[in-house]
């Protein structure tokens, strides 16, 4: 079975755009290995939209790899990936035109998904611009996600509508692997925050085999390449890539992974926290604003072995201390048990904590635990 654990990789589109070739994939290959992403657990290398030439072939009716960007073709680019140990995605569209103008998919699904499995494609991402009027889009996606189980080759199929249609209640019935629940992200606290607040509810519909894509990662950017907007600090950073832990979303990174910085490294491969999204429960946070402000959020997880993560997050402009009263979660303080932590990015053991915990967050920072459920002594 395919996306047993929320998908993690790297895509092109976040920094670089219309600007890719032969050997940035190399590149990047390569800096997945030489990193240490590999090991954590990163695994597809995933090229989006602009890869191809403006028409198909008028003779073969096939989509034809841009002379420039990939002048060996696409399987010698899928053999170099594959030979670092990795798995190749790539894009297409469901309408007939990709979103930055390139031919999409519509009417060619079963024509395209052969070819991309004779690229040796593991992965595709599958957008939704340019769809005829009267096309269906719940069909549309069904349609591909035949095409590619068709196709002889397993490959994942990401979706990408963007929550239209309520893709939720539909999209794992369309064999899906994961799906866009959102407009594109851009490196800025304010990008982040609306998406994590606009799905915060909805990751009930999110688990194995089908997960919400809540996008790529902009960690690590600073405010450069595609979406670079106004960038984001580190504890900016700290605070996305957790809630995209705490919510087991897929990791796909957005940055330039061959120029990663010792902050960035560190923590888009902390081990406790890629056990925490990976973790196989699968479970969403129980969330509540702790200022009765809309600028905290306190969330607690069930994880599997009977433990739990622990997360503060200070939305704010000021440092503050953010309370949790587990009673709101659930946990009466007359039942004699309180959690033990551990807190993830200083690895330290932080004691143990009965009825709530009152912790002090940097502004736009967060603190996130591991704790366990235990009885006071
Ligand atoms: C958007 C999509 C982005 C990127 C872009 C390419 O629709 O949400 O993630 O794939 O198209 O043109």
């Amino acid at each position: 079975m395919l996306a047993q654990k929320p998908p993690m990789g790297w895509n092109t589109w976040n920094t670089f755009g219309a600007d890719i070739n032969e050997s940035l994939i190399r590149e990047s290959a390569d800096a997945f290995v030489d990193t240490g992403l590999k090991d954590a657990g990163y695994e597809y290398l995933v090229i989006d939209d602009c890869w191809s030439e403006y028409n198909r072939d008028p003779v073969t009716d096939r989509i034809v790899p841009h002379h420039e960007k990939f002048p060996n073709g696409m399987k010698v680019v899928a053999d170099y990936v594959h030979s670092k140990g990795l798995k190749f995605g790539m894009y297409s569209c469901d309408g007939v035109r990709t979103c930055a103008d390139y031919p999409g998919s519509f009417d060619h699904e079963f024509l395209d998904a052969q070819m991309f499995a004779e690229f040796g494609v593991d992965y595709l991402k599958y957008d939704n611009c340019y769809k005829p009027n009267n096309a269906d889009g719940p069909t549309l996606y069904r349609r591909m996600a035949m095409a590619l189980r068709a196709s002889g080759r397993d490959i994942l199929f990401s979706a990408c509508n963007w929550g239209t249609d309520d893709v939720w209640t539909w999209i794992r019935a369309a064999g899906a692997h994961m799906y866009r629940s959102t407009g594109d992200i851009n490196d800025s606290a304010e990008s982040y925050r609306n998406i994590v607040k606009s799905q915060a509810d909805k990751f009930g519909y999110s688990g194995p085999g089908c997960y919400n894509d809540i996008d790529m990662l902009t960690v690590g950017m600073y405010g450069k390449g595609l979406v670079g907007s106004v960038g984001c600090n580190d504890a900016d950073y700290r605070s996305q890539f957790s809630l995209w832990c705490m919510f087991s979303a897929p990791l796909m990174l957005g940055c330039d992974i061959r120029h990663l910085n010792e902050q960035t490294l560190r923590l888009v491969t902390n081990r406790e926290l890629l056990r925490i999204d990976q973790d196989g429960e699968c479970r969403p946070p129980i969330i509540r604003d702790c200022l009765w402000d809309d600028t905290s959020r306190v969330m607690l997880k069930m994880l599997d072995n009977n433990e739990y993560a622990i997360a503060f997050y200070n939305m704010g402009e000021k440092d503050r201390t953010l309370p949790m009263l587990f009673t709101e979660f659930g946990l009466p303080a007359h039942s004699g048990y309180g959690f033990k932590v551990r807190n993830l990015f200083t690895g330290e053991d932080e004691g143990f904590y009965k009825e709530y915990m009152r912790i002090p967050v940097k502004a736009h920072d967060c603190a996130v635990y591991r704790a366990q459920l235990v009885r006071d002594k």
